[in-house]
C-alpha cells in the first residue's frame, strides 16, 4: 500500500515538474520599452521596433502559429532579429524560415550570432532570398530626407566579428547635418561600452537568454561571454545618452530549460524627449 502512495506522489511531482518546465519554455511574454530621444525627427515619433532574438531552432506551435499570433496583435514599423536563429546542436533552419516567411509585411533586419557562425553562417543566402537585410557591420537609413534614423548592425561580437567603426562609417552624416538617431543591432551586449563611447542612441542585443535561469534578488548567475554574475544580462541599461535593451530571446541553447525568464518578444518605441505631456497623451506612457 505504501508503494502505491509513493508512486502516486512521484507521478504527481513529475506531472507538476513537466508542466512548469513546459510553461517556462513556451508561455510567451510581450515586453514593451519606450526610449526618449532628443534628436528624434517629428515624423518618427512613436517609431516602434519589433525585436526578436535567439530562436535557436525552436517552434511555438505548428509552423510557429502561436508566436505569429502574438506578433500579429502588435503594432510596429520594422523588425530586428539579433542572431542565433539556429542552434549549433541542431542547425535546422526550418523553424526560422517558417517564422520569417509569415511575419507581417515590414522590413526585417538581421545580425548574425555565434550559433550562425558555428554552422558557417550557411543561412545567409536563404535570408537574402526571404528579403531580410543582413547588417553585418553595415548601416541603412530609414525614413525620408526630412526625417530619418539609422539602423546599424554589427556581425557577432561574441566571436569577435564586430566592426562597429565600419557600421558607424556607413551611417556617416554629411558635414553640418544634425545627427540622426542611431539604433544598433548586435547579438551580444558586450558591444555596449564601445557603442556608448560612440554615443549610439539605442542598442538592441540578445545572446544572454537572461541567464536562462534567474534567481530572486540575484538575477542571472551565468551567461556565455560574461561568466558568473554577468553585468549585462536582461532588460534596460543606460550609459550616458545610450540605452541598451537586452532581449532574453525565444529559445535555448545548451540546456532546454528556462526558469523565471520566459521567452519574450520585445517592442521598443522611440519617443521625442522634449514633449513629455504630449507624449503621455498620444502614447499613454512616458519613457
Ligand atoms: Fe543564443
Amino acid at each position: 500500500m505504501l508503494i502505491f502512495w509513493y508512486s502516486i506522489i512521484l507521478i504527481t511531482v513529475i506531472i507538476i515538474l513537466f508542466f512548469v518546465w513546459y510553461r517556462e519554455r513556451y508561455a510567451l511574454k510581450v515586453k514593451k520599452y519606450s526610449i526618449c530621444l532628443a534628436n528624434l525627427p517629428e515624423g518618427l515619433a512613436g517609431f516602434t521596433v519589433l525585436h526578436l532574438s535567439d530562436l535557436h531552432g525552436k517552434r511555438f506551435g505548428k509552423a510557429q502559429q502561436k508566436l505569429l499570433y502574438l506578433i500579429r496583435q502588435q503594432q510596429f514599423d520594422m523588425i530586428a532579429i539579433t542572431g542565433d536563429l539556429v542552434n549549433k546542436f541542431n542547425p535546422d533552419f526550418g523553424p526560422a524560415v517558417e517564422l520569417i516567411e509569415q511575419l507581417p509585411d515590414k522590413q526585417v533586419y538581421f545580425v548574425p550570432g555565434n550559433h550562425e557562425w558555428t554552422t558557417g553562417f550557411r543561412q545567409r543566402e536563404k535570408l537574402v532570398q526571404l528579403g531580410v537585410r543582413i547588417l553585418d557591420n553595415k548601416a541603412e537609413r530609414i525614413g525620408k530626407d526630412e526625417g530619418y534614423l539609422w539602423v546599424l548592425g554589427v556581425d557577432d561580437p561574441h566571436t569577435g566579428r564586430d566592426r562597429l567603426d565600419e557600421a558607424l562609417k556607413a551611417a556617416g552624416e554629411e558635414p553640418g547635418a544634425s545627427p540622426a538617431p542611431r539604433v544598433l543591432l548586435a547579438h551580444s551586449p558586450n558591444i555596449f561600452p564601445e557603442a556608448a563611447a560612440a554615443k549610439v542612441d539605442v542598442v538592441l542585443a540578445g545572446h544572454t537568454h537572461g541567464g536562462q535561469v534567474r534567481f530572486p534578488l540575484v538575477g542571472a548567475v551565468f551567461t556565455p561571454g560574461q561568466g558568473l554574475f554577468p553585468r549585462w544580462n536582461y532588460g534596460r541599461y543606460q550609459s550616458g545618452p545610450s540605452t541598451m535593451i537586452i532581449n532574453p530571446g525565444l529559445g535555448e541553447s545548451d540546456l532546454p530549460i528556462r526558469l523565471n525568464i520566459k521567452p519574450e518578444i520585445v517592442l521598443v518605441t522611440l519617443l521625442p524627449a522634449d514633449r513629455n505631456q504630449e507624449r503621455k497623451i498620444i502614447y499613454g506612457r512616458g519613457c
